[in-house]
């Protein structure tokens, strides 16, 4: 007899962001955009990635800020605390327990390849710690701890979620099926949005250049000016060609706001010069991130119902993680 009770159990999706600094256009369109998206379909859990963001030096009162900031624009989004699962990471101890635990089933000659540990050592010679050589290993062990089947990313953390995947195959094949071995959810179109004045590098908040990339918290004017201060070139032709890397970074992200393929952009702007197509994805980029801006603004004003959700966030994230975590600590030979 059919049960008309039984419903199928959503799928699970995570990903965490980092709050060091103000998070940008690329973030929201490689990353942000599709969590919004994931949550009616999936059973979600997102959060603020902040012992993430002690591997290069913060400024304590600076980084408590960002950390509220950032929250509360998951919160701007759409995303649903009440649905879904948001948290910060930090109030999860077992993150780092984990941690810890698959740091030993991952190798160094592992760690020594990862593209982002070479590029920010080149930045921050000085300050080359451990946990900036083996941050890799929380972030599985931030997956590994809620068995998603989806990791929603922009294209720059692949090579993060592979080493993930690496890590949970290794426990599985010695334990049994401990870990959900997870798969990347990189977006068609915007997955690695570049830097407006160096299209040749990623759009990133670390970039000493302002304007080369806008924060979605930035006014109408910022964006504006930005975009019509972007690099193009010579020519005036508004073409997605590998030969014009900065027009083809403002068609994809256009395409990314407005919905259109690089063909429509392509066609809407021809004969037109540059001058009419940056202002026009400056003023299509600010129309979608105004709303989110406002939101932000009203709630983080009301920090004791930001506290109330994070904690909320944190007691229902450790439910979960507490599941896996005891699990490996048994499969692997400790005494509960
Ligand atoms: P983070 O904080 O640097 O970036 C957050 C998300 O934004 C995406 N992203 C981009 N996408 C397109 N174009 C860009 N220019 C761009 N810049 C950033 C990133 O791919 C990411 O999806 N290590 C992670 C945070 C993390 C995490 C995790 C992610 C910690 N634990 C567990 C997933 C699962 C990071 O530094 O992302």
């Amino acid at each position: 007899m059919c049960n008309t009770n039984e419903t199928t159990p959503k799928q699970r999706v995570l990903s965490c962001i980092q709050p060091s600094g103000l998070l940008t256009l690329g973030n929201y369109l490689g990353a942000l955009k599709n969590w919004t998206q994931m949550q009616s379909q999936f059973d979600c859990t997102f959060a603020v990635a902040d012992l993430h963001a002690i591997t290069v030096r913060q400024e304590p009162a600076k980084l408590r800020s960002q950390i509220y900031s950032t929250f509360a624009l998951l919160l701007a989004l759409g995303i649903d605390p009440e649905q879904n699962t948001v948290f910060i990471q930090s109030q999860v101890p077992y993150h780092t327990a984990l941690s810890w635990v698959l740091s030993c089933y991952t190798q160094f000659g592992e760690m020594s390849r990862m593209t982002q540990f070479k590029d920010k050592s080149a930045k921050h010679p000085d300050n080359i710690n451990v946990g900036l050589f083996s941050y890799p290993v929380l972030m599985a062990a931030d997956i590994l701890l809620y068995q998603p089947a989806f990791v929603p990313v922009g294209a720059d953390q692949k090579q993060h979620l592979e080493i993930a995947r690496d890590i949970a195959l290794r426990f599985n094949h010695l334990y049994g099926d401990v870990f959900t071995v997870p798969e990347a959810y990189i977006p068609k179109t915007g997955a690695r949005i570049m830097s407006l004045q160096d299209p040749a590098k990623k759009m990133s908040k670390s970039d000493d250049n302002a304007n080369s990339w806008i924060a979605i918290l930035d006014s109408k004017d910022d964006i504006i000016r930005k975009f019509k201060r972007a690099v193009t070139d010579s020519d005036s032709c508004v073409r997605m060609s590998p030969d014009k890397p900065g027009v083809s970074n403002l068609i994809t992200i256009y395409g990314a706001v407005t919905g259109k393929t690089a063909d429509e952009v392509e066609r809407e702007f021809e004969g037109k010069g540059y001058g009419d197509f940056k202002l026009a994805v400056g003023e299509a980029v600010a129309d979608t991130l105004a709303p989110i801006k406002q939101r932000h603004d009203e709630i983080i004003k009301d920090k004791k119902e930001l506290e109330r959700l994070y904690k909320a966030g944190a007691e229902k994230a450790s439910r979960t993680a507490a599941k896996t975590y005891f699990k490996v600590m048994k499969k692997v030979g400790f005494v509960l």
